[in-house]
């Protein structure tokens, strides 16, 4: 099995559409210089950031996503990017950072709950005091149609120049561990509709905190939760007040002053 973060070009065709969330991180991280993003992978939101002038550090443990984000990186814009391969868990920067950011749904890939504390634990050092950090993490309303066989279900198909690729899902929860584990499969179709490539036997997985349990382990870990927002792509504005039918969920939080390191 491979991870899709193996195979960044379907990353991509994911979603690279998606911009809701880049609105947000720009708007929450007004003012702010620098910011260290946990898993920037293919750059999706670390680009933008650079291009509004905030420095970004880009920290990734997969070399193929971060080789696809430094594709994308123009002359433009290389002085506000810092590419660095590092484990988010235990990452240590070179100086303590204004701001942090763990976008999308970054921290849920940690399946363990010590690795979940550490990396939190980690987020405060690197950062000053009265330094903020904002997490989105995916929740299970963002998982639509649950499987209860192994059969694989046409969730998407995204056109992408003369190719049609047809996404095809498993997802199961397991309600003991609250693990999310999606088998993906990539159906690739040529303009006369042959299917001329398959990328199958990709595994996703992502543990499902809840607001409460994020928010335990940030105050343990010296960070005061300051703002929480969902997003609930069925209703008017989707990005807002968090509710019980939200998909996603956005919590911003500040560093103690008597936090020591
Ligand atoms: C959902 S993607 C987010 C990518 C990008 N920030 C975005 O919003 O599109 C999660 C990223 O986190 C990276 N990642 C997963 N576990 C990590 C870890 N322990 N340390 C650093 N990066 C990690 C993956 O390689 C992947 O690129």
């Amino acid at each position: 099995m491979k991870n899709i973060t193996d195979v960044p070009k379907l990353y991509d065709l994911l979603y690279d559409n998606l911009e809701e969330d880049i609105m947000v991180y720009t708007e929450m991280l007004k003012g702010r210089t620098k910011v260290i993003e946990y898993g920037a992978g293919t750059g999706r939101i670390t680009i933008p950031l650079a291009q509004k002038g905030i420095k970004v550090v880009a920290l990734d443990n997969s070399d193929a996503m971060l080789n696809k984000l430094r594709e994308k990186i123009t002359d433009k814009i290389e002085e506000y990017i810092e590419i660095v391969n590092g484990d988010m868990v235990t990452y240590k920067h070179i100086e303590k950072v204004p701001a942090i950011i763990i976008p999308f749904s970054t921290f849920n890939y940690l399946l363990d709950k010590s690795e979940q504390f550490e990396c939190i634990k980690n987020v405060s050092n690197n950062l000053l005091p009265d330094g903020e950090v904002i997490i989105e993490l995916i929740l299970k309303k963002a998982f639509h149609s649950l499987a209860k066989d192994d059969k694989l279900v046409l969730t998407q198909t995204i056109k992408n120049g003369d190719f049609l690729y047809e996404y095809w899902t498993n997802t199961k929860y397991n309600d003991t561990t609250n693990v999310v584990t999606q088998v993906r499969e990539f159906r690739v179709f040529d303009k006369e509709n042959n299917l001329i490539d398959k990328y199958d036997n990709i595994i996703w997985q992502n543990n499902i905190l809840s607001l409460d349990e994020m928010s335990k382990l940030l105050e343990a870990n010296g960070l005061n939760v300051e703002e929480v927002y969902g997003v609930n792509p069925n209703r008017e504005d989707a990005f807002g007040n968090y509710d019980s039918e939200c998909e996603y969920l956005f919590i911003k939080a500040r560093r103690k002053n008597e936090v020591n390191s």
